[in-house]
């Protein structure tokens, strides 16, 4: 089917395409993100296809229904952006990719624990300047000290095997108990519990009204002094002044993201020249303790082949009508 993709990088048109061979759509690649400004090019498409920081607030979504818009395919897991009561009273249908690679976001958490540990980033740049001082390189074992998992799904789970195979502690927080997270000798606690016995605490729950700065004042407050804060989940979730105060007592004593509350206006595009960093994200790329990707866990190959599969899949269900897999909806 005649599909509008949209917030298109070349990374993207490659994946697509290829997975496409087993497929036929015909898909429209478009650069800019999905906005007011960009809504006339959605014109004769029933079906769009978007990403993390497209806004499908009510007013996008009554103004793409107008358009004749049917079907939203989502190019992701998370489904924050998108006002579903909304979508569901336009009778507008959505799909999402609800898993693709675990594997890819808790290796990445590992990434930037251990980054933050070693300081593999100072020592590099460092080594490249000829200086061969370990003078503040000092690191901690990771064997044997608490990790507190806060969201233990698809990628908590696949985090807790991994930090297991350190020999770290594992502690939890979620609705519902994993099977195999008590298996690695996860104790699940109370969020509270979780804060004040943390040397690590990682972030893998979705973002919703109810976790939503989950990471507050008084969160950081109940945290042990110099706790590593890992988030690769959504920016939301955290209350960046609070973390920023955080930082600022050595209450944090390193902090690793992977998404930032502002991130769409910044995130996937290149910067370098235009200076437009808002202060808060500029006054966080100051500590030496914290390292910032952008939104870059998901990117690997093994997930962005499984996205595009599952992407294309959930068109060609909408084509032929019947049951959506992957549908998303408000309840
Ligand atoms: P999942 O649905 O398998 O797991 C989420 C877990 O969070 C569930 O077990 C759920 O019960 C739990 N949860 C919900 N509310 C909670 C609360 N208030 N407190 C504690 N736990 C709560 O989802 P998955 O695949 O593990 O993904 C987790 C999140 O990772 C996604 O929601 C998305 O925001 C983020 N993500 C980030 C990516 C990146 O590139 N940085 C890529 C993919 C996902």
């Amino acid at each position: 089917m005649k599909v509008a993709v949209f917030s298109t990088k070349p990374y993207d048109r490659e994946f697509l395409e290829r997975a496409n061979q087993a497929f036929g759509h015909e898909l429209v690649f478009f650069e800019p993100r999905l906005a007011k400004e960009t809504l006339p090019l959605v014109q004769g498409f029933k079906a769009i296809c978007v990403f993390v920081n497209d806004q499908l607030d009510a007013s996008m979504l009554i103004a793409l229904k107008k358009a004749g818009v049917e079907h939203i395919a989502l190019r992701c897991a998370g489904f924050n952006n998108v006002d579903l009561p909304s979508a569901g009273e336009l009778g507008l249908s959505l799909t999402r990719v609800p898993a693709y690679s675990p594997y890819a976001v808790a290796e990445h958490a590992v990434a930037l624990m251990l980054s933050l540990n070693r300081k593999i980033y100072w020592a590099h740049s460092r080594v490249r300047d000829g200086n061969f001082s370990l003078d503040g390189l000092l690191g901690f074992d990771m064997h044997g000290k608490t990790i507190g998992i806060v969201g233990t799904g698809k990628i908590g789970q696949t985090l807790a095997s991994a930090l297991h195979g350190f020999g770290c502690k594992l502690l939890g927080v979620d609705r519902y108990e994993n099977d195999r997270c008590k298996e690695l000798s996860m104790q699940y606690v109370t969020f509270e519990e979780l804060l004040a016995q943390s040397d690590i605490i990682s972030l893998h729950c979705p973002l919703t009204p109810e976790t939503h700065h989950m990471i507050d004042n008084e969160s950081v407050a109940r945290m042990k002094r110099g706790v590593m804060l890992i988030n690769t989940s959504r920016g939301g979730l955290i209350d960046t002044k609070a973390v920023i105060d955080g930082l600022k007592t050595g209450k944090i004593g390193y902090m690793g993201l992977d998404v930032y509350e502002e991130e769409e206006e910044l995130f996937f595009e290149d910067k370098t020249f235009e200076m437009r960093l808002d202060d808060e994200f500029a006054r966080l790329t100051t500590f030496p303790n914290v390292v910032i990707t952008g939104h870059q866990a998901y990117f690997t190959r093994e997930a962005l082949e499984r996205i595009s599969e599952t992407t294309l899949s959930n068109l060609a269900e909408f084509e032929k009508g019947g049951e959506l897999t992957n549908r998303v909806t408000a309840s």
